[in-house]
């Protein structure tokens, strides 16, 4: 089908056509206990929805809707600059496509093969001035990664999160990682609550601080660790050396009932602030705003999930190119009314915090 002249709307559009009974393309992807995905209780299946009653996932939309941009507008004009440089890679934008694995099971390989998912999300990401992260599930093995394949193919790197498997694995996916053009590497070490993993009987571990230790020290490429909710992980993490971290639930796939990574942010960034660990962040980002709302709390990048989904099924590596320059248009936007010329202007003096309300959902 051809992709030539799409805008935004038709790819979602088309997303939802071809993911039907998994995924509605709401407007607003916001995890509401009302949406078609939400809740995977007694024995439903996760599908592209949350962990239990899928509070978490609702929780990252209600956090970042309780933060309000303040514009501040006079002063000599300038065109935001959005660059952002990563892993020894100068960004058009400090926001990548999440690892994200697994796309294969929504409708079956008619819909996508995973192989095309992750080339889709390279390349996107690539024509789009970024990067894409790429994850792990139980249809990975170290002979069998679509992601790391996508990403040498892509030849511009990119970032490879692996599940907390045995340290033994983890290390011959790293070592294989070196070999094939990733610019780092990494463990979703709240992957040890992966529903899928244990459906599957893919053993799957807790990792301590010496364990996180040994990955780093066993690999030439940054280590980044995703899936950091508290400051004393934080601090943990920092200490073994990683590169980066992740403030991140998983995009509530993973526990229920825990807060939105924008509740937390800013008491992580505060921890980690005497280590130079790069903190990242992810959890309901859909737009521009949002991406300046998390810069404003304190992450230097952040990671978009769901969106990348829709978009690469709608129209392949088109639509997830279309959804990476929406959200750096949108981010340009915020920066120029809220009077931020470079990333390294944001501050928390841009935001303001709402009491916390009860979700108020539009149904679309
Ligand atoms: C269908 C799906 C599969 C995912 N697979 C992985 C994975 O393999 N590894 C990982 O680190 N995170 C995975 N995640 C979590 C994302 O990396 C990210 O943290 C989350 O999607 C961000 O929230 P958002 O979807 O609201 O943007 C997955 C998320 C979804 C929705």
């Amino acid at each position: 089908m051809s992709t030539e002249g799409l805008t935004l709307e038709d790819v979602r559009a088309r997303a939802k056509e071809k993911l039907k009974g998994f995924c509605m393309v709401y407007k607003d992807c916001n995890g509401a206990p009302s949406r078609f995905c939400q809740g995977q209780h007694y024995g439903r299946p996760l599908g592209i929805g949350g962990m239990g009653s899928g509070a978490s996932f609702h929780n990252n939309w209600l956090a970042l809707r309780k933060l309000r941009l303040k514009t501040k507008l006079i002063s000599e004009h300038f065109e935001p600059d959005t660059t952002f440089s990563c892993f020894g890679k100068q960004l058009s934008m400090p926001i990548m496509a999440a690892s994200v694995a697994g796309v294969n099971s929504f409708g079956g390989e008619k819909v996508i093969t995973e192989r095309e998912f992750c080339q889709a999300t390279v390349q996107g990401c690539n024509e789009a001035g970024t990067i894409a992260w790429r994850g792990d599930t139980y249809t990975y093995s170290i002979d069998e990664s679509p992601g790391l394949d996508a990403i040498a193919q892509g030849n511009n790197g990119g970032v490879k999160i692996i599940k907390p498997r045995t340290q033994q694995e983890i290390i011959r996916f790293f070592k294989k990682a070196e070999q094939r053009g990733v610019s780092a590497v990494g463990v979703d070490i709240d992957g040890c609550g992966s529903y899928m993993m244990r459906k599957h009987n893919q053993k799957v571990f807790r990792k301590s601080q010496a364990d996180i230790r040994e990955l780093v020290t066993s690999t030439s490429l940054p280590v980044v660790v995703k899936g950091i909710m508290c400051a004393k992980d934080a601090v943990l993490a920092a200490g073994a050396g990683v590169a980066a971290i992740v403030v991140s639930n998983h995009g509530g796939r993973v526990l229920d009932s825990t807060p939105g990574t924008a509740d937390i942010l800013e008491e992580i960034v505060k921890a980690a602030a005497a280590s130079n660990v790069m903190l990242l962040a992810d959890g309901g980002i859909r737009t521009g705003y949002d991406v300046l709302k998390m810069l404003a709390l304190g992450a230097k990048a952040v990671l978009v999930g769901r969106d990348i989904v829709r978009a690469a099924v709608g129209a392949g590596s088109e639509g997830v190119r279309l959804q990476m320059e929406y959200l750096q248009k949108t981010l340009t936007r915020a920066m120029l009314m809220t009077g931020c010329k470079s990333l390294s202007e944001i501050s928390s003096d841009i935001v303001l915090r709402r009491q916390p309300e009860e979700s108020q959902v539009v149904e679309d």
